[in-house]
């Protein structure tokens, strides 16, 4: 087994840290063994000579290191209170007071689209034959292009159609065969998928009305989560709701989010006195 010095382990997680966000300090067995079988393939016999290959190559081969070391695990309809409250409160009010007919989502931290293409067909089904005077397109980034490139190829085994609604499963995919499902296109061509470091600073034309930020930041130390939290306040509509993984939470007193219920939450559409 190659182990780790202890100069590699805190170079590396002062690194991933400070580029990606992801606190890898309690992690040195995992970086030990995952990354045995990365380093071999290369030839290598030390982390040193891996870490300079990094640095020189950044995306590529942080991003395969990055995807040893986290989990892109997961599948539609994932924790279905959110699409509930999708469907539920956030379209009907929609509905009534947006004169423009335009949602904007972005689902941060998209891994393979799973969560962005819920949220399309969650929109598909409540607008029904009313779609047509709607324009609801989805932003979905992630560091992993290997994700992403699944996300863009829709191809679909049947673990990650688990937990989706049978009459969904007919009509917004294809079977491929026994185990595999295409996703349709008119599913498909309204997502976006771009590669974003969520550690970099924003930029974007126009604000969300809702942002998905679930099972990301639970690889970031408090203050990283309590800053990224900060900047998705920033490029939310008033109004506007960011959702977070069940297992997560927003700090009260660091955010000005208000808390509507268990991982939702929203910008106040009035500024609120702290
Ligand atoms: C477990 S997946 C979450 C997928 C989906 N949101 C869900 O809840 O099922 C976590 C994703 O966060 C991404 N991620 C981790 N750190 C990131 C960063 N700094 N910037 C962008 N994406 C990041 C990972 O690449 C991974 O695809």
């Amino acid at each position: 087994m190659i182990r780790l010095t202890d100069k590699e382990f805190n170079d590396i997680v002062a690194y991933i840290k400070g580029n990606y966000g992801i606190n890898l300090t309690n992690k040195r067995q995992l970086i030990e063994s995952r990354m045995q079988s990365v380093l071999l393939g290369k030839g290598m016999n030390n982390f040193s000579d891996y870490f300079n290959l990094i640095k020189q190559n950044k995306s590529d081969e942080i991003t395969a290191m990055l995807n040893k070391l986290t989990t892109n695990h997961t599948y539609f309809y994932r924790e279905p209170a959110h699409f509930n409250f999708l469907k539920n409160t956030i379209l009907p009010m929609q509905e009534k007071t947006n004169a423009r007919r335009d949602i904007r989502i972005w689902s941060a931290g998209c891994s393979s689209g799973e969560e962005a293409y819920t949220a399309i067909m969650t929109m598909m089904d409540y607008f029904g034959l009313k779609r047509a005077g709607w324009d609801f397109r989805i932003l979905a980034t992630d560091i992993s292009l290997k994700a992403m490139e699944a996300a863009k190829h829709g191809l679909y085994g049947t673990e990650s159609l688990k937990d989706i609604p049978k009459a969904w499963e007919q009509r917004y995919f294809n079977k491929q065969g026994e185990n595999l499902f295409e996703l349709k296109d008119e599913v498909r061509n309204q997502v976006l998928f771009k590669r974003l470091n969520l550690m970099e600073p924003f930029s974007f034309r126009q604000p969300f009305d809702l942002i998905f930020c679930r099972n990301v930041m639970i690889y970031f130390d408090q203050p990283t989560k309590n800053a990224l939290i900060n900047k998705f306040y920033d490029v939310l509509k008033p109004g506007g709701y960011l959702f977070i993984g069940h297992s997560e939470t927003v700090q009260r007193d660091t955010s000005k989010f208000l808390y509507v219920e268990p991982s939702v939450y929203q910008k106040g559409s009035v500024s609120i006195c702290r």
